[in-house]
């Protein structure tokens, strides 16, 4: 089918590439011309595994092409995705402007019928505005709009674009459901789960997932909170509750709490809308307010453990918001760096793939170049964002170079005795810090620091 995908983000051009393997004819769009230049050229704008390769076999298949001026494509196209961004504002209200900038654009040069598809996530009853100003703006349009969330993750993309665990179509009409159905064909084939629902209850979803997910991880680090007071541990407590079927293990893991483009913006979007309708859905601020907390309490303790922070130096291992992505915005390990920052620390961090982003997120950071060189002279380590290369780390080696050897793991990657072996006081999330067995005054206030 051919279709205009407006928007060419993390959502966007993951969408392009994958509609474009399973067939589809796609023209991506963007205001944004320079990422449109790069995109052309077989470069994403961000970092996504497997992303790149795609994109160059796609351009080179000749389905997928880019453009930022959308009118030609509109002409012919059947069916058009809302990819853009949609950002908070400073009450928690999901910004929509881009989404009816598009819908206006796509009045004003759409041939019809054409089917507007949401895949940005949007509150419930977004559709209702998309269709109100495309008929504003076109009386004469045939158009239906359907909603489709996106339920992709950074930093897995790409597989979870062409093998999702669901496929939910929100529509009004038979025709919508049938022209998703003809679009997710090759999917469908494949077995993936199609979820047909009614519009409002597509929109309400997508905040429903995100905000319970959400509320798992803050249950997790409220638990944190509870037994590092009371001398017990979280990663065994999750792991009893984890053999629970019910339960499950999967975002259980206590840490420095969620970030990126989705869980915190998502979060305030929905409580936003609920007290709209008239529904005070307070478990949703307490979810919001524990996340936050996550990040207080590691400074808390490295302020426990370091005493003064005007002249300590911290070495921040992982910067995006989670593994194997760029992104950076609404980053923990960012919000923990600027925290630092702000209570007189040098925060010295290094990230595998996100440390040009960091920086212009948090100028104030100094960016290190490998792990070692962030750990040189430091007072303590702290593990922000738990990618897969730390693992491998030299552990003896980082506290060599360190000042204090104090190891602080924002995300519970560590197996304690490697840590210990490795002459590191070790402090995890969600349990008392361990010594090894000499220690002085530096560990005895490390141990304060749980009490
Ligand atoms: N990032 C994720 O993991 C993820 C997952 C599921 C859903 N979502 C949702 O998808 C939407 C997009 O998220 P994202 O992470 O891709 O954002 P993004 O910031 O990476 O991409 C948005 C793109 O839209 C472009 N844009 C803005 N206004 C535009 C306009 N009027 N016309 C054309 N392009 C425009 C921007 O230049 C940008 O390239 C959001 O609603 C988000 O909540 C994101």
């Amino acid at each position: 089918m051919k279709t205009v995908v407006f928007g060419t983000g993390h959502v966007g051009l993951v969408t392009c590439v994958a509609l474009s393997i399973k067939g589809h004819t796609v023209v991506g769009t963007d205001v944004d011309a320079e990422k449109i230049e790069m995109i052309r050229g077989g470069q994403p704008w961000f970092f996504e595994p497997g992303l790149e390769e795609a994109l160059r076999e796609q351009l080179d298949e000749g389905r997928l092409t880019f453009t930022v001026d959308p009118r030609d494509a509109l002409g012919s196209a059947q069916v058009v995705f809302i990819c853009v961004g949609t950002p908070p504002r400073a009450d928690g209200e999901a910004n929509l402007i881009a989404v009816e900038e598009t819908a206006r654009i796509v009045a004003r040069h759409a041939a019809g019928p054409i089917t507007v598809v949401e895949k940005s996530t949007v509150p419930a009853g977004t559709a209702e505005r998309v269709k109100m100003t495309l008929s504003r703006e076109r009386p004469d349009l045939t158009f239906e709009v359907v909603s489709n969330p996106e339920f992709l993750r950074e930093g897995s993309g790409m597989e979870d674009a062409l093998f999702p665990d669901r496929i939910l179509v929100g529509a009004e009409s038979g025709r919508g459901f049938q022209t998703m159905r003809r679009l997710y064909d090759p999917w469908i084939r494949d077995g993936v789960r199609l979820i047909e629902t009614d519009i409002v209850s597509a929109e309400l979803a997508k905040h429903a997932c995100n905000a319970f997910l959400a509320l798992k991880i803050s249950y997790a680090n409220a638990l944190a909170r509870i037994c590092e007071r009371a001398g017990a541990n979280v990663r065994d407590v999750t792991t009893v509750m984890a053999a629970d079927d019910r339960i499950g293990s999967a975002f259980l893991n206590a840490g420095i709490g969620y970030g990126g483009y989705c869980f915190p913006k998502d979060l305030v979007a929905f409580e936003y809308l609920a007290n709209r309708l008239g529904y005070d859905f307070g478990l949703l601020r307490e979810v919001g307010k524990i996340n936050d907390e996550a990040v207080e309490a590691v400074a808390e303790r490295v302020q426990e453990a370091l005493w003064n922070l005007e002249d300590k130096r911290i070495a921040l291992l992982g910067l995006s918001f989670k593994p194997e992505t760029d992104d950076v915005r609404f980053s923990p390990s960012l919000a923990l760096a600027r925290l630092l920052i702000e209570k007189g620390a040098t925060v010295v961090g290094y990230d595998p793939s996100a440390s040009a982003n960091a920086r212009a997120e948090l100028p104030q950071i100094e960016i290190a170049s490998d792990p070692y060189e962030a750990a040189r002279g430091a007072h303590c380590v702290i593990l922000g964002t738990e990618w897969k290369e730390f693992s491998t780390l030299d552990l003896s080696r980082l506290r060599a170079l360190t000042a204090y050897p104090v190891f602080f793991d924002g995300r519970n990657m560590f197996d304690e005795k490697q840590m210990i072996r490795a002459g590191f006081t070790y402090v995890p999330t969600g349990s008392r810090p361990v010594e090894p067995a000499r220690r002085g005054g530096l560990n005895a206030s490390a141990h304060r620091a749980s009490a």
